[in-house]
């Protein structure tokens, strides 16, 4: 059997697979409201095969979104991600939620509306961060957090974890990479703090580990917890990926179950040498300190998919931007592994044919 396509337990949830949806930003919502794109957006994706289904960044204050259209997770009315996680729980697969706040890199406009600062009065907000440092010349001016909004930030993200386990989530993922607020006190770019929270390595993971431990003592402890990060900030007076595997060992103690393994975003302009598989060799550094980790970004093939399981660089592969064009993508891995898998039984007489591409 290819690695690829084995079971994995996590905690008290039976993954099919080792393939993960990559969270990815739908900006179609209104309100922070789920409607139909999202039901059949990650609905396909689940029929399509994969072993979880993580749902994008979902904000857990409305003032956390990236932009206007982001989902959110801060209404106690959960009955339309319930919808849309018993759907995808149907076909087999495991309905997941990575939650978020945005910070400083909040209120821009969606990527395909310029992605850019929207003013406050044409309906964007003021940001937070740890320091009132903005991301880019020309973004505004952050505030920067007391201890205060530092606590109810925490308290927001206990508050969201614990809605989407209502909304019958079976995995939660904190966002705690690509520069966004989580990312914003882990790393020395962005955090130039003078008290608890800043300054030494313990006081950036501060918030984090926090945020970490309020989740974990509010959600069930058979619900399984991921934290993403950004491995490195490519910058070298940023984040590093030493920083991250120490990190990686702490998070364990507190209850991670998995690290799911990205970089960057902590500043514009910073070259990233995106080539095939760049980000592997962070999820398998981190993950010889024993914790579980995903592996992301330019994974595209099933080959090398397999490979990656294989050589033990990580536990689980997230495909991302492959995954739109093609949301039967584990379907189709599993027809070029030579891997027999359950098909959706309204799919079953294609599933026999000589090219799975067909049912596309
Ligand atoms: C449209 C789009 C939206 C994204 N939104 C998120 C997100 O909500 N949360 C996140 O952690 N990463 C997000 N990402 C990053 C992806 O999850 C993934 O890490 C990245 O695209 C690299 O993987 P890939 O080469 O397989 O696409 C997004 C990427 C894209 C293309």
């Amino acid at each position: 059997m290819n690695r690829l396509f084995e079971q994995i337990n996590i905690r008290s949830v039976e993954i099919k697979n080792r393939i993960m949806l990559s969270p990815m930003c739908q900006y179609s919502s209104s309100d922070g409201k789920i409607n139909n794109w999202h039901l059949i957006h990650y609905g396909s994706r689940a029929v399509g095969g994969a072993g979880i289904v993580m749902v994008e960044a979902t904000a857990v204050a409305p003032d956390g979104r990236i932009t206007p259209a982001d989902l959110g997770i801060y209404y106690d009315d959960i009955s339309g991600y319930k919808n849309l996680t018993d759907f995808i729980s149907s076909t087999g697969s495991i309905p997941a939620i990575q939650i978020a706040h945005a910070g400083r890199k909040g209120a821009v406009r969606p990527p395909w509306s310029g992605d850019k600062p929207i003013a406050i009065e044409d309906g964007g907000w003021r940001t937070v961060a740890p320091s009132a440092i903005p991301f880019d010349n020309n973004w505004p001016l952050p505030k920067e957090l007391d201890h205060a909004d530092i606590k109810s930030i925490i308290e927001l993200f206990g508050k969201g974890a614990v809605r989407a386990v209502k909304a019958g989530f079976k995995i939660v993922e904190i966002h705690a990479a690509h520069g966004y607020l989580i990312h914003q006190f882990l790393s020395p770019v962005s955090n130039k703090r003078d008290d608890n929270y800043g300054g030494t390595y313990n006081n950036r993971i501060r918030f984090l580990l926090e945020i970490v431990d309020k989740i974990r003592d509010s959600i069930p402890s058979d619900i399984p917890l991921f934290v993403r990060i950004s491995a490195t900030d490519w910058l070298n007076d940023g984040w590093s990926i030493n920083e991250s595997v120490k990190l990686a060992e702490i998070l364990k103690k507190h209850g991670i179950d998995l690290i799911d393994v990205s970089s960057g975003g902590i500043k514009p302009h910073v070259k990233i040498p995106a080539v095939r598989g760049y980000q592997v060799p962070f999820s398998e550094a981190i993950r010889k300190t024993g914790v579980l980790t995903s592996a992301v970004g330019m994974i595209d093939d099933a080959e090398y998919a397999e490979e990656i399981i294989e050589k033990g660089y990580a536990d689980v592969v997230a495909i991302g931007r492959e995954m739109l064009r093609n949301p039967y993508w584990p379907l189709n891995a599993a027809y070029t592994l030579k891997e027999t898998v359950k098909w959706p039984l309204q799919y079953i007489r294609s599933s026999v044919k000589s090219s799975p591409k067909g049912v596309g």
